[in-house]
């Protein structure tokens, strides 16, 4: 059985809820945008390209049980209504903001300027369109983390193993089924590598305070029975040094116009080490996950969690009592030590050649 995230079918939408894997596989009923909106923020579901996709599904599954309107005016501002609170639940991914974009020019309300309060559109089509527009990115992110798989698998294999053999990778964080609609992005290529018959191991770190690797990644690849090691996130310089790990491939919350990445924290120091120590470093995302409209890294907002996921462990506190905590969710990976390349469904690409690649194939 392949393992799913996200439970879609028109009018029901569940979740994994991932708070109580690797022990319980349990799948939650979300009926509402507010309910979704609190499973992404409490990171039941967690993962950009997930967190849009239960967003806009949650919409999906309120319109089409009747909510909004009467009326095409009324049903444009309960969708925008509906979009602005998604988009507070966590700021540093820019997929949902893209999916709520993709939604409201479906809605007929994508331009602020124009005036579209009228009421002379067939409610019935517009709820509809708005619909059927959410339930197409399931199966589009599913297609495109696909091709990711496959485009990076033959990159890194042209770059680091050109005769032939196997390579070993270093990945960090969740960016596997458990993230998406299914298969994963930097995961995608784990998967690509492994069906190829091509990977060694891979060395899942343990991506501490809340430990997507070793209850998530951990989980996906006993599962899917790949060759895996878990390390400690401090255990990452040495892996790279002493493990023969020929590439790290890492996903990205929000890439920006100069390369610049926003992913999950600790990434920034495995891609330091990664230059340091020659080894290609690699960043593996949907095009939706790119926002240009953003200069550079400066630009992107970092969301802070709770102090209690750094200082207690399942409910149990382990750090001194009293002390202060910065608990940044995301870390910045400057574009100068993405040395691999931007692994998108559209290609891959150098960090610098990403605006021109994308500005020509997408609207960001
Ligand atoms: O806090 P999370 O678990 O939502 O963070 C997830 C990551 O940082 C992932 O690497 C990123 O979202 C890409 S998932 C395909």
């Amino acid at each position: 059985m392949t393992l799913e995230a996200i439970r879609y079918s028109p009018g029901s939408l569940q979740i994994l809820d991932q708070l109580q894997l690797p022990h319980v596989c349990h799948y939650e009923d979300l009926q509402s945008v507010s309910q979704a909106w609190a499973a992404i923020r409490d990171m039941k579901v967690r993962g950009a390209p997930a967190i849009a996709l239960v967003g806009a599904l949650s919409l999906a599954v309120e319109l089409r049980a009747g909510a909004g309107g009467p009326g095409a005016a009324v049903l444009r501002s309960f969708v925008r209504a509906k979009l602005d609170l998604l988009l507070s639940a966590r700021p540093t991914a820019s997929n949902l903001g893209r999916a709520a974009r993709t939604l409201l020019a479906a809605a007929g309300a994508g331009d602020p300027d124009l005036h579209q309060d009228d009421d002379d559109e067939d409610e019935g089509a517009l709820r509809h369109r708005v619909i059927r527009c959410a339930e197409d990115m399931m199966e589009k992110d599913l297609r495109d983390n696909r091709t990711i798989g496959d485009l990076g698998a033959r990159h890194i294999l042209e770059r680091v193993a050109p005769s032939g053999g196997q390579v070993t990778v270093l990945t960090h964080c969740n960016t596997g089924a458990l993230a998406t609609a299914g298969y994963g992005t930097a995961l995608g290529v784990v998967r690509s590598l492994h069906a190829q018959g091509r990977l060694e191991r891979v060395y899942c770190t343990e991506t501490r305070p809340y430990n997507q690797g070793s209850r998530l990644t951990a989980f996906e690849l006993v599962y899917e029975a790949i060759p895996a090691t878990l390390i400690a996130d401090s255990a990452a310089a040495a892996a790279l040094a002493q493990r023969g790990v020929t590439a790290v491939i890492v996903g990205a919350d929000r890439i920006v116009a100069n390369g610049d990445t926003a992913n999950k924290v600790g990434t920034y120091q495995l891609a330091v080490v990664a230059k340091h120590l020659g080894v290609p470093f690699y960043v593996a995302a949907p095009s939706s996950s790119c926002d240009l409209g953003l200069a550079s890294g400066r630009d992107i907002p970092i969301e802070e969690r709770p102090p209690q996921e750094l200082t207690d462990l399942q409910g149990i506190r382990i750090a001194a009592p009293g002390i202060e905590v910065w608990n940044p969710a995301f870390d910045v990976t400057p574009h100068e030590l993405i040395t691999g390349g931007i692994i998108t469904e559209l290609g891959v690409f150098a960090p610098h050649e990403l605006q021109a690649a994308l500005s020509t194939t997408t609207s960001s």
